[in-house]
């Protein structure tokens, strides 16, 4: 038996963040992860950073190889109608956005994390959370080949969508909304140039495909396929087709082609569970909320859940009073649904649905209605670039 001031339950981004900054504020964690570190450590997932996930990067002591590496973006583009137009986030928000891989993220955590001690335990397989309303949780796992139990004050259920946490919760005391989109994002990561110097996302009546990258010299791009699409039918002759017959003809003639060093395909869903928290359980990141990676947000909303939870329990600890740790759901929620709302809009917006002439005309419209208005143009930034943080209610 072992104990802990708080349990984290997934080493993905959440789980870390947390970890190092109750740990740099003097609290105690053990960080259980299912998988193996290799593995982590290899998920391609995002790219773009908002200033103020940048910002809580540089406060939990991991900002100084993201300072140097990372890609400063003060704009992004909107393909559409066979032109690029851009978003000027720099002066229509007073922001930019960094460009650095939620790879180097988890990666630079990890590194932090176990240069000072901590207790992060991968391959904890068969992990069971109990207790949780009765002020006594306890964390079962096994860990090779042993049973082990972990007694703490509180649970952050850092993990993930598919996570065990959310459904430790009694069916009753919790409420989830979602809406799955008839499509997924193929992608494709390559040791090549990258089309152009800001991310491009382009709306084409063939569907959607999206110019991203990770460095100078490495690519990232996305093309719009179906929900039930077979990866190996997708040869690299065939995705780079696909990807310049879906670009404005400008960055089409720009994409260097080359092998892919990787491709995978993700569903696309907004999902929100309602509350965050049961008892002495509190939900962080994808565990409790899913976003369509349309409008970037999935890991700023992860961390801006975090900078909520380890101000809380710092307080807890600190003064003894709980109150801004009974106001984690609602203090979170409030940006969550912005989010929500945002990353469905751009989806909306971005996308083939079906093959409704109509449908893409008013997406035409509202793109062509961008251009020539500021308001909707700060509109779409303010979001880009990240809402500021709100005060508890
Ligand atoms: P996760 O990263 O899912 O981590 C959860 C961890 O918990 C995992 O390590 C998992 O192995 C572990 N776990 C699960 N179950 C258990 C268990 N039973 N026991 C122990 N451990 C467990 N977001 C952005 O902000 N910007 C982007 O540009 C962006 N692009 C994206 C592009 C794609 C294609 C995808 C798929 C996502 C993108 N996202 C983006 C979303 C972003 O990747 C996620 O929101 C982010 O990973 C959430 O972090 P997390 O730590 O909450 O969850
Ligand atoms: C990425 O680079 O992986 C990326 C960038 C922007 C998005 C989604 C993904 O909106």
């Amino acid at each position: 038996m072992t104990r802990t001031q708080v349990a984290i339950i997934g080493a993905g981004p959440s789980g870390l963040l947390l970890s190092q900054l109750l740990h740099l504020h003097g609290i105690d964690s053990v960080v259980l992860e299912r998988q193996s570190r290799s593995y982590v450590e290899a998920r391609i997932r995002a790219g773009v950073l908002e200033q103020g996930t940048v910002e809580l990067l540089h406060k939990a002591g991991v900002g100084e190889r993201l300072q140097r590496e990372r890609l400063v973006h003060d704009g992004f583009g909107l393909g559409f109608g066979g032109r690029n137009f851009r978003i000027d986030l720099k002066r229509l928000a007073g922001q930019s956005v960094s460009v650095y891989g939620q790879t180097e993220v988890t990666k630079d955590l990890m590194d932090a994390r176990l240069a000072s001690g901590a207790k992060l335990i991968f391959e904890a397989a068969d992990v069971t959370v109990s207790g949780i309303d009765g002020g006594r949780p306890t964390v079962r796992y096994t860990h090779g080949g042993a049973s082990h139990e972990l007694h703490c004050d509180y649970v952050a259920g850092c993990d993930g969508y598919h996570g065990i946490c959310r459904q430790s919760v009694p069916a009753a005391a919790i409420q989830a909304f979602e809406r799955v989109y008839p499509f997924g994002w193929l992608g494709v990561l390559a040791d090549v140039p990258p089309a152009t110097h800001e991310i491009v996302y382009s709306n084409h009546a063939r569907g959607f495909a999206m110019c991203s990258m990770r460095s100078l010299t490495r690519s990232r791009y996305y093309i719009q396929c179906a929900s039930d699409e077979r990866l190996d039918a997708w040869s690299d002759a065939r995705f780079w087709d696909e990807l310049r017959a879906r670009l404005p003809a400008e960055v089409a003639e720009a994409v260097t082609t080359g092998p892919s060093i990787e491709k995978s395909i993700a569903p696309l869903r907004s999902f929100v569970v309602e509350p965050m928290q049961f008892g002495s359980l509190f939900l962080v990141g994808d565990a409790a909320h899913i976003v369509p990676p349309t409008g970037a947000k999935g890991l700023n909303l992860a961390a801006a859940d975090v900078r909520v939870l380890y101000q809380a329990l710092v307080e807890r600890y600190r003064t003894g009073s709980g109150e801004l740790l009974e106001r984690y759901s609602e203090t979170c929620l409030r940006r969550i649904w912005k989010v929500v709302r945002f990353s469905w809009w751009f989806t909306s917006l971005m996308h083939k649905f079906d093959d409704d002439p109509f449908a893409h005309r008013i997406q035409l419209a509202d793109l062509d209605y961008l251009t020539g208005s500021a308001a909707a143009q700060t509109s779409i930034a303010e979001n880009y670039v990240g809402l500021p943080f709100e005060r508890p209610l």
